[in-house]
């Protein structure tokens, strides 16, 4: 990706990285994504914000080698994760002059991880600013989105915000910035869910705090570090707003796998079941399934059904995976339940429960059958159905998604 100007002397100098189909070995990213680096230059010093994987150190230096930079006094490191920080080495042997600029976390966290030593780093504290001539920056510490050591930059007479991976979607698009039309944000807001659903979901209450912190600055561009730039931050601000907020709609995710279509009977019914009673369901067939659609379906979702065969004596694998999942993104659903099939036994139900133990879900209680499903199973079925619908009417979702959908 070429270096493009932001803003007078503000830079994009990062890489698309268009052929990633996995992140850290574990999400998968159909759209790619985009390392993004910003570089500012003051009247007086030149600070680098973030650099990019070390996959494309050669994007970034062939970007700042074509704006002529000679010289960098800061590079100003939001979080230590390798997508950011991976190409600051390279970095240091150019500009030997150049101090890391981060707080004392991240700076420890650099060292171990990607052995800066001591003498190169500049600390500094929440709401510390940091002149480069005509430009400031505050940084503003930011823990938790997503790891311990995360900070925002604030340039104030730019009014940008540079969030890193806050605010940030894998998408690697041509265009730098979100584009007008409701086609082009709507593209953007479900890469941005993605992102949410599958990084920043665990730490909703971080969130919450940081929202409320960023309420006292007036910004007009959000410049995350994947993703595009916000011209409009509201449009990411609004939808952070709801996806952290502890509203769920009606909406029933079941997540299953069969072996011999004893579960997939159950599930089918059930669903049938559930589609009668006015629920909008949302099945997702594990070996199937994208993690990341599942993720981010359980970003609204009011319940989740597992529904697993045993495999031995515990739950089929790809539920087990499924509930860690679920259990380590700890989304806000409300009711939870299982459903299954087994052939002589098994510890299924209590195998997926203490699985899901971070889930402050209410546990509805769960279908288990032997073999496959007979009529006395499918009305429990229906009992299943009935007390998942009266939750979603107690807690008033099935009135109001008919009022949204009205
Ligand atoms: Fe984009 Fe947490 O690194």
């Amino acid at each position: 990706m070429a270096a493009r100007e932001i803003k007078t002397n503000i830079w994009s100098v990062g890489a698309l990285d268009w052929d990633r189909q996995l992140f850290d070995e574990l999400i998968p990213l159909p759209e790619g994504t985009t390392y993004n680096s910003y570089l500012i230059k003051g009247t007086e010093k030149t600070a680098l914000l973030d650099t990019v994987d070390p996959s494309k150190t050669p994007d970034l230096l062939d970007n700042l080698s074509s704006l002529g930079v000679k010289q960098i006094d800061y590079i100003i490191a939001h979080h230590a994760e390798q997508d950011h920080s991976g190409s600051i080495p390279v970095l240091l042997t150019m500009f030997p002059q150049a101090k890391v600029v981060t707080n004392i976390k991240c700076k420890g966290m650099l060292q171990e991880h990607i052995l800066i030593s001591d003498d190169k780093f500049m600390v500094i504290e929440d709401r510390q600013t940091l002149s480069l001539g005509a430009k400031n920056l505050e940084f503003i510490l930011a823990p938790w989105v997503h790891w311990p050591e995360t900070m925002l930059t604030f340039l104030k007479e730019d009014k940008i915000l540079f969030t890193c991976d806050f605010f940030g979607s894998h998408l690697a698009q041509g265009g730098l910035l979100v584009g007008e039309s409701a086609a082009a944000r709507q593209k953007v807001l479900r890469a941005a869910k993605r992102y949410y659903a599958e990084i920043m979901m665990p730490f909703r209450t971080s969130i919450k705090k940081h929202l409320e912190t960023l309420k006292a600055y007036e910004i007009c561009l959000i410049a995350p570090s994947h993703g595009p730039v916000y011209p409009d931050p509201e449009l990411i601000i609004k939808a952070y707003r709801k996806w952290i907020s502890d509203e769920v709609k009606n909406e029933v995710v079941i997540a299953y796998v069969s072996m011999h279509s004893s579960t997939r009977a159950m599930i089918d019914y059930l669903l049938d079941a559930l589609i009668k009673r006015g629920l909008i369901v949302k099945p997702f067939n594990l070996p199937r399934t994208d993690m990341g659609e599942l993720a981010m379906a359980l970003v609204d979702a009011a319940t989740v059904v597992v529904g697993a065969p045993t495999v031995l004596a515990g739950a089929h694998p790809e539920a087990v995976y499924a509930a860690y999942l679920l259990n380590s993104l700890r989304p806000k659903v409300r009711y939870l339940s299982i459903v299954g099939s087994y052939g002589w036994g098994g510890k299924m139900v209590e195998q997926l429960s203490g699985l899901l133990s971070n889930i402050k879900a209410e546990i509805i209680p769960p279908v288990i059958i032997k073999g496959y499903p007979k009529a006395a199973d499918l009305t429990m079925l229906e009992v299943l159905a009935d007390a998942i619908l009266a939750k979603h009417q107690n807690d008033d979702l099935v009135r109001k998604e008919a009022c949204n959908n009205g």
